[in-house]
């Protein structure tokens, strides 16, 4: 079978009682590491060392990961298969193996990482005439003292030997074809079991394990191998290109990105609940979702959508906004508040921005008003809330909707009320990761108005109030379970994100106030900021221009973001509007950096990227 190569058998029946509540749906050698099931990292490891011959020794639902590894085929090697029906021990496990190799062959735990070449303990077993080759890891030395002493006085102390400890629980041994011949067919056999069975010691050998080694079973060593995209790496004797993931974190050389989503093993678990229940289309949890959003708020209607966008156009459409309308938008903003308002068939029409505090500026809002405006569409920039009784004053005068676009804002308060409930005639807020909370995508609506939230779930549902009876024209812009499980989780933890995020902006306003030239988020007396985006602005006074800033932090491992380039600059609407200007919009866009902030970023991050910033308006010149 093995034609000469050595066989490699990977032990992966075990229940992982260590990792309940996880194992209790999925085996571990399936649980992730990156983005890979730990099992195919393990197997990659070994193709990478030149391995080819696979035997895999199955247990715990063994069906699953049979489905996913296959023959091996697609990989150019070959797995075969045992399965237990009982727990058979780790050395148990290989009396059931068919075709016994003939050769020393490869024993290794599903859920072992380590960068140590495993080829070298294969050689060094086939230098000696051992049975068995353990692999052993140091997990301690230090040397001992004799003292001399003379009434209760240490008189001398003799350094002695240094002891160094070893544990044998590595989960990599090479095994001669005769050690299955010692082990008793069909009952539990772990190594220490071999080790009483063979007699001749001298038949044990040892292999110190010189690299990195980490048996990730143990949740506390699961955990940390997942947050350290750098030792993930490393274990995995991989490129770096084969471990990316999509996470913000992984970028490069960015060290202290932009946004980290606050999520684990709760948004997990949720997930993995409704996938197992089988409803994973829009059902209790998005309804549940939905309920909590309205609590939240204190608002009477809350409606799930899959994205903040199409939550937008729906809205846009339930209120009658289409062809021949005007609305005005800003053009400080994440494409999508005026893109939503075209989808829907209307015109948007851009207004200037506040230079303070990035919202619509209501004076400017006035000019732009025609007999064809129907709505206003406010976004609270970066969870900076807009001032709504301003806006209101100048909607109600006009006659015009005010639409808050809230997308940025979950958590903002708005004269001691929360951003979405009692404001314009509907909100609406988007979950995508670098919000303060998220369910992958995600949007709402929220509004007090029945008819209104009546409308938009027949329009986010093909226009069908029951199924099989169309009565408007809709569209498919469900939220899937999955999100509305996300979305029930993260909801608990927004408090708590919120008092972190506000901690750390008071934080960085505090050392970034002694910076000349850095200017730091202006928020006004009505305004309760959520700091989805922590924005500065670069003064005339700073000796650097925004874009030096930005690359000189990149640089430094720091990512910023301009939130954002002026809408109505993009080429796509160029082409709808070549002359417009809007000057104070222009001029914040060229000026403003978003800064990193989450819930997890230390002040210790702060106080690097606030000494960086005041680093760089000590010196001029090139930048090292
Ligand atoms: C102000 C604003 N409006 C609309 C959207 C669109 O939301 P989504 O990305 O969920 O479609 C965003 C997005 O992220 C946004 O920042």
């Amino acid at each position: 079978m093995s034609n000469g190569e050595p066989t490699v058998v990977i032990m992966a029946g075990g229940k992982g009682i260590r990792m309940l509540p996880f194992t209790e749906h999925v085996p571990k050698p399936l649980l992730p590491v990156g983005n890979k099931p730990i099992i195919e990292v393990v197997i990659d490891k070994l193709i990478n060392e030149g391995f080819k011959h696979f035997i895999i020794t199955l247990g715990y639902k063994g069906d699953m990961i049979k489905a996913i590894l296959g023959d091996g085929r697609d990989r150019g090697i070959s797995i075969s298969y045992t399965t237990e029906d009982k727990p058979l021990g780790t050395i148990g496990s290989l009396t059931l193996i068919e075709e016994i190799p003939q050769d020393p062959f490869l024993v290794i735990n599903g859920d072992v990482l380590t960068d140590q070449n495993l080829r070298e303990i294969l050689n060094h077993h086939g230098r000696t005439q051992a049975l068995v080759t353990v692999a052993i890891t140091r997990y301690g030395e230090h040397s001992r003292f004799g003292h001399i002493q003379r009434d209760g006085e240490i008189l001398n102390e003799i350094e002695e030997k240094p002891l160094v400890y070893y544990e044998i629980g590595a989960g990599i041994y090479v095994m001669a074809p005769e050690v299955i011949k010692i082990i008793p067919k069909d009952c539990f056999f772990d190594f220490p079991d071999l080790i009483n069975k063979i007699e001749e010691h001298d038949r044990i050998n040892c292999f110190e394990i010189n690299g990195f080694w980490k048996d990730i079973g143990r949740p506390q060593d699961y955990e940390e191998v997942n947050s350290d995209m750098g030792l993930l790496k490393r274990l995995c004797c991989l490129p770096a290109g084969d471990m990316t993931t999509e996470s913000p974190n992984d970028m490069g050389n960015i060290s202290i990105p932009m946004a980290m989503p606050s999520l684990s093993y709760e948004e997990a678990r949720a997930c993995f609940d409704v996938v197992l229940s089988t409803w994973v289309n829009e059902g209790r949890k998005v309804k549940e979702f939905e309920d909590g959003i309205c609590h939240y708020l204190s608002c009477d209607h809350a409606v799930a959508f899959f994205n903040g966008t199409v939550a937008l156009h729906a809205l846009l459409v339930a209120l009658g906004i289409g062809s021949g309308d005007e609305v005005i938008v800003p053009s400080l903003t994440f494409v999508s508040t005026a893109t939503a308002v075209l989808h829907a068939g209307a015109t948007a029409v851009f207004a200037d921005v506040d230079e303070k505090t990035f919202n619509l500026d209501p004076l400017d809002i006035e000019k732009r008003i025609t007999d064809r405006t129907k709505a206003v569409i406010v976004v609270h920039y970066g969870g900076q809330a807009a001032d709504i009784d301003a806006l209101l004053k100048i909607c109600n005068k006009h006659c015009l909707l005010l639409i808050e676009d809230a997308a940025e804002a979950i958590g903002a308060e708005y004269k001691g009320r929360k951003v979405g409930s009692g404001g314009g005639v509907a909100a609406m807020f988007s979950f995508t990761p670098t919000k303060n909370i998220t369910t992958g995508e995600g949007g709402m609506v929220t509004t007090d108005d029945a008819h209104l939230a009546n409308n938009l779930r027949l329009i986010k549902n093909h226009g069908s109030p029951e199924p099989y009876h169309h009565t408007i024209l809709g569209y498919n812009y469900r939220m899937t379970e999955m999100q509305g499980a996300m979305g029930v989780e993260q909801l608990k933890k927004l408090p708590a994100i919120l008092r972190q995020k506000r901690t750390i902006a008071d934080y960085y306003q505090n050392k970034l106030g002694a910076v000349p030239g850095i200017v730091p988020p202006y928020v006004p007396d009505y305004s309760v900021h959520s700091y989805m985006i922590f924005t500065i602005k670069i003064a005339g006074e700073y000796p650097r221009s925004r874009d030096e800033v930005m690359q000189a932090l990149c640089r430094k491992g720091i990512d910023s973001k301009i939130y954002f380039p002026p809408a109505h600059l993009q080429p796509f609407f160029r082409e709808l509007y070549p002359h417009l200007s809007l000057p104070v919009c222009e001029k914040v866009s060229r000026s403003i950096l978003s800064l990193p902030i989450y819930a997890s970023l230390s002040p210790q991050d702060v106080d690097y990227i606030a000494a960086v910033l005041h680093e760089l308006s000590q010196t001029k010149g090139p930048i090292s």
